[in-house]
């Protein structure tokens, strides 16, 4: 452990062009990283699963593998609350309603899990120890609409109307529960566990509404069934994946007003689809995750920088740009100290909701291949740079008056107005790293001094509009300085510094 590390990035340009110095300060800590991740729920898995070897074998490396593909940390699960599973459906483990809530419900695993269970394994395999289980919904004959689907409250719940059929929020934690005690017993555990989905949002495919206090209402029903089954420890709550930053700010508001829930949940999981991040999320220590977002509005594009839309500032264009997402995560980890960032669905076929742009990867199962957008090279940018557990760590800019010479370390109007947007994290591990994102038009030449003097070894990697995650040769000096790099016009610097 280097406590006092410190990185030093030292722009030295020989033009007139103001430049920066980047220094990492692991004094100065913020939150926590659990990790970047994704879903493949909907049935998404499946087209993995039906690539032919050893293309399918090569995708999932490119999805997990930490040394040769993104090395994702998180999966996210849909539990099923369907009949079936067609199209957007995934079945649930309890088709059969029991005659009353309290009768012994018959649940039902085929080992499948809409083929998420497959992906699963896959991600276990390489080392992925976060799985979040989340249900959109209560299956229908829990809710007062009868229906998976469209909307309907938890029947139950405060303030919804009675259902004829009882009170069915302790079945539903049990069933809840049930689902994590099947991935058990399939070696997988589930260390996450949310049983909403955009709850502020009717739609035609599962989705249940609640309010906060409605939340806040059926933790305290739902943390003693998972204490009930052994489970108090392993499973997490998380909470409780609203449309967007606005509508969870309020949820999470009234939930921490419950004095008795507000200990019980560990995580407010959000989306961005209605409302963008612009401040923490309150937190009485639990960790904020964006927990699903994605372009849905623009068609398949596999760009890192569109720069005519940029020129005209058309932000619907740029929606998907490789560059956008870098941004995002960015924006995400320090304005809104968000401690995992997770895009909706890896993996889509060109038939699906008319080929848009809600995939990082189009798979072409017939033809037996997949193609990448540049986006999934924003994600590994960080996801290598920031492992689980990695604590995110003060960064300062200061101008440089002329080639590498510093200005006065405090010139904090001038860091201010620097284009560069940077990130700094401290690993669990010892290993030290800064993301760097250049959204001007130029190059940059940097300088890297880590200070680092018993550090082995530094990696650089580099993602723009030619390049994927590109390892760039570096040399690390006894004294710990890494030799010059670029950070390129419109694109991303990693520079990983290993401790061991
Ligand atoms: C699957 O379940 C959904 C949700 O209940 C239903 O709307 C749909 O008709 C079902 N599809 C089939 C093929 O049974
Ligand atoms: C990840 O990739 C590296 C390098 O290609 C390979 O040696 C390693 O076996 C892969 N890891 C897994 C778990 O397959
Ligand atoms: C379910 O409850 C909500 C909230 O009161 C109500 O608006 C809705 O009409 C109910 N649905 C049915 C089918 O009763
Ligand atoms: C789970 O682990 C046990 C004990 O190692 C093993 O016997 C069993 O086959 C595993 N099950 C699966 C589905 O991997
Ligand atoms: C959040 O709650 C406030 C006050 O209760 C309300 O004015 C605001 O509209 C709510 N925001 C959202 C996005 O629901
Ligand atoms: C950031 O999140 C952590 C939990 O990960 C929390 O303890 C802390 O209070 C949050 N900081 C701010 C400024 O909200
Ligand atoms: C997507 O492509 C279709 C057909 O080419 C076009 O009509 C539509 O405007 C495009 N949408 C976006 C968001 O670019
Ligand atoms: C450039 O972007 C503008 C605004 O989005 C658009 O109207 C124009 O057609 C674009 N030009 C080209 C050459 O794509
Ligand atoms: C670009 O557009 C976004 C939203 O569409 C707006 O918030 C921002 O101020 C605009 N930037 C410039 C430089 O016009
Ligand atoms: C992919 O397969 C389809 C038939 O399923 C074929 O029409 C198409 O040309 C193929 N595309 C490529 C790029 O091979
Ligand atoms: C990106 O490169 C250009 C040109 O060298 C420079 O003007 C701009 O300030 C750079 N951005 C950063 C973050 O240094």
């Amino acid at each position: 452990m280097h406590s006092s590390l410190s990185l030093l990035a030292v722009a030295c340009v020989a033009s007139a062009a103001t430049t920066y110095r980047v220094s990492i300060d692991t004094s100065k800590t913020f939150q926590t990283i659990d990790g970047f991740g994704f879903s493949e729920a909907f049935q998404r898995a499946n087209q993995i699963i039906n690539l032919k070897e050893p293309v399918r074998s090569q995708l999932v490396d490119l999805l997990f593998n930490k040394t040769s593909g993104v090395g994702f940390t998180i999966l996210r699960n849909g539990i099923g609350s369907s009949p079936n599973s067609t199209n957007d459906w995934m079945n649930t483990i309890e088709p059969n309603a029991p005659a009353t809530p309290d009768s012994t419900p018959t649940y039902n695993w085929d080992g499948d899990d809409s083929g998420q269970f497959w992906i699963a394994q896959q991600a276990a395999n390489y080392g992925v120890k976060t799985f979040y289980a989340d249900a959109w919904s209560a299956p229908g004959f829990m809710k007062n609409n009868s229906n998976d689907a469209g909307g309907g409250y938890l029947c139950g719940s405060p303030g919804a109307p009675a259902c004829a059929s009882g009170d069915w929020r302790k079945a539903y934690a049990d069933y809840l529960t049930q689902y994590v005690e099947y991935y058990k017993s399939v070696n997988i555990s589930i260390t996450h566990l949310g049983f909403l989905n955009e709850p502020d949002l009717v739609t035609a495919y599962a989705s249940m509404e609640m309010t906060g206090a409605m939340a806040a209402d059926f933790i305290k029903i739902l943390k003693p069934a998972l204490e009930e089954k052994g489970f108090g420890d392993q499973v997490k709550i998380a909470c409780c994946d609203a449309t967007g930053w606005g509508t969870q700010r309020n949820m999470s508001r009234d939930i921490l007003a419950d004095k008795d829930a507000a200990p019980l949940v560990d995580v407010f999981t959000t989306h961005l689809y209605t409302s963008k991040i612009d401040s923490p999320l309150p937190s009485a220590g639990q960790h904020a995750w964006m927990s699903e977002y994605a372009d849905l509005g623009g068609n398949w594009s596999t760009n890192w920088f569109s720069a005519n839309a940029s020129a005209h500032n058309d932000t619907k264009a740029m929606a998907g740009d490789g560059l956008t997402w870098a941004r995002n995560i960015h924006t995400g980890l320090t304005t809104g100290n968000l401690s995992a960032f997770l895009w909706w669905v890896a993996t889509q076929d060109t038939a699906t909701n008319g080929n848009n742009n809600e995939k990082l990867v189009l798979v072409d199962d017939a033809n037996n291949t997949y193609t990448v957008a540049k986006r999934l090279w924003a994600f590994a940018q960080f996801s290598r740079a920031a492992r689980p557990g990695a604590v995110r760590v003060g960064v300062d800019v200061a101008p440089l008056t002329s080639a590498c010479k510093p200005a006065k370390p405090d010139d904090t109007a001038a860091a201010t107005a620097s284009p560069l947007r940077t990130i700094g994290f401290l690993n669990a591990n010892g290993d030290v790293s800064t993301v760097i994102i250049n959204d001007s038009a130029e190059d940059v030449a940097v300088d890297v001094d880590t200070g680092a003097k018993n550090a082995v070894n530094a990696e650089v990697w580099v993602t723009d509009a030619s390049r994927d995650l590109e390892r760039l040769p570096s040399i690390i000096t006894l004294e710990g300085r890494v030799d010059v790099q670029k950070v390129p016009a419109h694109g991303v610097l990693s520079v990983i510094v290993r401790a061991s």
